[in-house]
């Protein structure tokens, strides 16, 4: 079964500058949590333990922040300020993280490419921490993905219904309604203007992917951008197997962008800080 979780966290997050000049975006955090923090609850949760996390220049902190600070935690040892730490300690004994750099931005795509040797030759998910995804009702989106995964055996993209507005912020699908909340994808474009979206169906940060992705991202060309998109070797995946899309249930956030990241902020901390679940 799936047991690894691949974290693209190597892009230069420049709507958030000048915050992320020196800081990766992925551990921006909302409220006390970084977001990388919260993808790797949603994987641990899923049964993920095998994190793997494509980094870039400037990416030190991600590392340091799933190890141990034994001056920091010997000064707050045996006081209540230990509760901060539960949530960052279990993580740290329940996953093992392993990392790779990305040399050159060359694209989502391309960072995938990159993770190969880390992930080998089995299904993963994938995670782009600065969607965050939560469910306060029941399963986690990774945890819906990965039971969807046992019964169709194919790579898996979450969507959302979006503004047709904003369809060019997207990977946007079509296809064949198998279920309610399932789509066999038929088409798949990257940021598209409205008038050339071929529905209002946008991919979100969360994928399951069968390991031949790999081969079929390595003759992509670069697309929109000139950057190798995902869109573009799932599309071809589409057309040559089978590639599902499903509407998860639960809520995203959109924290790459100034207004997901203040809704998110509020989110968290009506919902799970003030709950003191946030730990
Ligand atoms: P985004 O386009 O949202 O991230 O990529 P970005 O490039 O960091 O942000 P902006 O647009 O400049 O503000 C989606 C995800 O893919 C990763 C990013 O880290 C993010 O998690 N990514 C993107 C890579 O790892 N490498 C890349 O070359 C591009």
């Amino acid at each position: 079964m799936i047991k690894k979780c691949l974290f693209p966290a190597a892009g230069y997050g420049t709507r958030f500058l000048p915050a992320t000049k020196a800081m990766p975006k992925e551990m921006l955090p909302i409220v006390n949590k970084p977001l990388i923090q919260y993808g790797v609850e949603e994987a641990l949760e899923a049964g993920l333990e095998q994190i793997a996390i494509v980094t870039g220049r400037g990416k030190r902190a991600l590392e340091d922040h799933f190890d141990i600070s034994y001056e920091l935690e010997e000064q707050i040892r045996d006081t209540d300020k230990e509760k901060y730490l539960v949530g960052i300690r279990r993580l740290i004994d329940q996953c093992t993280f392993s990392y790779t750099r990305q040399v050159e931005m060359k694209g989502l795509g391309h960072a995938i490419l990159s993770g190969r040797p880390l992930i080998g030759d089995e299904p993963f998910a994938v995670v782009l921490a600065d969607d965050l995804c939560l469910n306060l009702e029941g399963d986690g989106v990774l945890t819906q993905m990965v039971k969807l995964y046992k019964q169709f055996r194919c790579s898996i993209v979450a969507i959302e219904e979006v503004p047709a507005s904003e369809t060019s912020r997207y990977g946007v699908i079509a296809g064949e309604m198998i279920r309610e909340d399932i789509y066999r994808v038929h088409t798949m474009v990257e940021k598209p203007k409205p008038e050339d979206a071929p529905s209002n169906l946008a991919i979100i940060g969360r994928y399951i992917l069968t390991p031949d992705i790999f081969d079929l991202i390595k003759e992509t060309p670069p697309g929109k951008g000139g950057e190798i998109q995902i869109t573009d070797a799932l599309m071809r995946q589409a057309q040559e197997g089978c590639v599902l899309a499903y509407k998860f249930k639960g809520r995203r956030f959109d924290c790459g962008s100034a207004e997901g990241f203040i809704d998110a902020t509020n989110f968290c901390y009506e919902h799970l800080y003030k709950t003191g679940q946030a730990y």
